[in-house]
């Protein structure tokens, strides 16, 4: 496996390689969930015939994060990531420095939002600008490493619908937004690079807020669901930001009788921020 902590680097070798690449993009504090992603774009290399293989790349972006603090105190730690990615089979990590990504401040385009980001209430409102910064981001690690395909993970379902429309497009070619469903730990918390900074007591009870989906299974009705999962995520002591039950792929509010959606959440328990989500649909009478 090849590791880039340069851009310049990466570029002579990017000259070498023909028939396009899958990447799988990531900041880094990388877990279990990670691997799935690079194993799976691991197999899709192989599935497409990309000789440049899986190319993962490891950049915290400065333009996604609205609180400074939080950006500060992203972990980082490039020798224990690069060790994960070889052992899931990548063929490539990039590193690049903030300033090879953005050499200056307007280099990048902020691409337009899909309209999708705007998904009323939920993580946009919470963090407002993350998705713009999001979609910048996304568009200029394309331009770096040519994919024909990109791997996301459903752990950030808003994330891979905005991403799945912004619709890249790479040398004349759609890029091959392909999705890995959520890993969890074995008390159902979804795997997240922001779980080791929660103390141990707000990881103790990070353990209840997976049984919001269990509760929220249980409602005829979506507005009963979001209901019963806002009560199982307070019960944890949690700070609930948003609970909802939208439609999967527009994030848009459900019609009063509809019978299947996407349940998506975000809390604050212990001073870290978590989100998670899951397909809702009703219980049959
Ligand atoms: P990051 O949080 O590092 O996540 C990188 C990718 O891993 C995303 O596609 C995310 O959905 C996926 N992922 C994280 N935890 C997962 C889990 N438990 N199960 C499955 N997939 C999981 O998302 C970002 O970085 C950034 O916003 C990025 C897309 C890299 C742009 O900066």
């Amino acid at each position: 496996m090849r590791l880039h902590s340069s851009l310049g680097d990466f570029r002579a070798y990017r000259a070498s390689f023909e028939g396009g690449c899958v990447v799988v993009p990531t900041m880094g504090a990388l877990h279990a969930g990670h691997a799935a992603l690079i194993r799976a774009g691991v197999a899709l290399a192989r599935e497409r015939h990309l000789s440049a293989g899986c190319i993962v790349t490891v950049f915290v972006n400065p333009t996604q994060f609205n609180d400074p603090a939080d950006l500060e105190k992203y972990p980082r730690n490039l020798e224990a990531d690069a060790a994960l990615c070889r052992q899931a089979g990548a063929d490539c990590v990039l590193a690049p420095s903030v300033h090879e990504v953005y050499p200056k401040p307007d280099f990048a385009p902020m691409p337009s939002l899909p309209a999708v980001a705007a998904g009323p209430g939920l993580e946009e409102a919470s963090r407002p600008g993350h998705f713009q910064g999001v979609c910048q981001v996304v568009n200029r690690l394309f331009e770096i490493t040519g994919p024909r395909c990109a791997v996301f993970g459903e752990k950030d379902w808003q994330q891979l619908q905005v991403v799945r429309a912004m619709s890249p497009v790479w040398g004349g070619r759609p890029v091959e937004v392909a999705s890995v469903p959520t890993v969890r730990e074995p008390d159902g918390l979804a795997m997240s690079s922001r779980n080791a900074q929660l103390p141990p007591s707000a990881r103790r009870a990070a353990a209840g807020l997976a049984s919001a989906f269990v509760e929220a299974a249980k409602a005829k009705v979506w507005q009963d669901a979001e209901r019963a999962a806002a009560g199982a995520l307070g019960r944890t002591g949690a700070h609930v930001e948003y609970v909802a039950v939208r439609e999967p792929s527009t994030l848009m509010p459900l019609p009063p009788g509809a019978t299947e959606g996407r349940i998506l959440w975000a809390v604050r328990l212990g001073g870290v921020r978590l989100i998670d989500n899951a397909p809702w649909r009703a219980v049959s009478a």
